[in-house]
């Protein structure tokens, strides 16, 4: 059986009569890069400060590396690295006297291996520089190296990219997934930005009001996105073509003008044109609107809200 590096169960923090996080599960195995997507205020920094010690839940347990949070607080947090918002440097001090100084704190970190992670995080030739010269994308980085310092199982990061111009961005992602698949590691990110996540995740929670609404495989999205997908043929004689796509096909067929409109995904296009043409139609064009993930999203917290469930 796949062992959790993380396991997160019926997680709640109240402050006061309000839950800005409510009972709240999902488990990340090893080398999976999971990510927490909602909106501000949707509980994501809340979770992450409960998983690295930073908060005290109100209800529920945690377990990094199958080790409980509440039960073994030190060993469970040794097998995990973290940046909470921005990282923690002393700007007056160059990144290696900062990394330095945080290896300090552990026992038996040798310059060896702060060499190794100032090299992980392609961070060699600035290290020598004060952090008060580095970028945003630069301070990120060496945050990373400080948080992987004592080989951690899982690297949490709250929204690594906030701030980020597009070039850093995509640098972040590339590095991140880079870590993931080299170093077998699991990351927990969050964001307020789907495209973002889209693109570095291997599953994403969808998170708003302090509840998980959905957990899905990037996978299982977009295989949602191509089922969900509209075809539009434009035809001479669209009555008769609409007929042999409900007939064939037993799906629900919409007129417009001479288009006929469907659900259908990719694969099954070509023999749907075939189809049409042996039949004696012509077709005139094809096109396929699909929803973008953007787009599913900001329905999914829309129908949410309608229902009164958030907030
Ligand atoms: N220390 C706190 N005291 C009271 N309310 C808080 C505190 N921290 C966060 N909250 C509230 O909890 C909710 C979730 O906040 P947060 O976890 O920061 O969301 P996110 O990181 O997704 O933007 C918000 O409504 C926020 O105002
Ligand atoms: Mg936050």
């Amino acid at each position: 059986m796949a062992k959790f590096v993380l396991e997160v169960n019926k997680l709640t923090k109240k402050y006061g009569e309000r839950a800005a996080v409510d009972n709240v599960s999902f488990e990340i195995i090893e080398g999976e890069i999971f990510g927490l997507i909602g909106p501000n205020g949707a509980g994501k920094t809340t979770i992450i400060k409960m998983i690295t010690g930073l908060a005290t839940p109100t209800n529920g347990e945690i377990y990094i590396d199958g080790i409980s949070l509440k039960k073994h607080f030190e060993k469970a947090i040794s097998r995990l690295g973290g940046i909470i918002e921005n990282p923690d440097l002393y700007s007056y001090m160059t990144g290696m006297e900062n990394l330095k100084f945080f290896a300090s704190l552990y026992p038996n970190i040798t310059q060896e291996k702060i060499d190794s992670v100032v090299k992980l995080v392609g961070m060699e030739k600035r290290i020598n520089d004060r952090v008060r010269n580095y970028s945003l994308g630069m301070k990120q980085r060496v945050g990373i190296a400080q948080a992987l310092l004592h080989d951690p199982k899982i690297l949490i990061l709250d929204e690594p990219t906030n701030g980020l111009d597009p070039n850093g961005i995509r640098d972040m992602r590339k590095f991140l997934i880079g870590l993931s698949r080299k170093k077998h590691i699991s990351i927990l990110v969050s964001s307020h930005i789907l495209s973002e996540m889209e693109q570095l995740c291997d599953t994403v929670a969808i998170i708003d009001g302090g509840k998980i609404l959905q957990i899905k495989t990037l996978e299982q999205i977009k295989r949602g996105l191509q089922e969900g997908q509209k075809v539009c043929i434009k035809v001479d004689y669209p009555n008769y073509a609409g007929k042999l796509v409900i007939l064939k096909y037993k799906i629900p067929v919409s007129l417009a003008g001479k288009t006929i409109m469907f659900n259908m995904e990719d694969s099954k296009i070509p023999e749907v044109t075939t189809m049409l043409m042996k039949e004696g139609i012509s077709i005139y064009g094809i096109n396929t609107i699909t929803k973008t993930l953007e787009e599913v999203f900001t329905e999914m917290l829309e129908q949410q809200h309608n229902k009164g469930q958030i907030r």
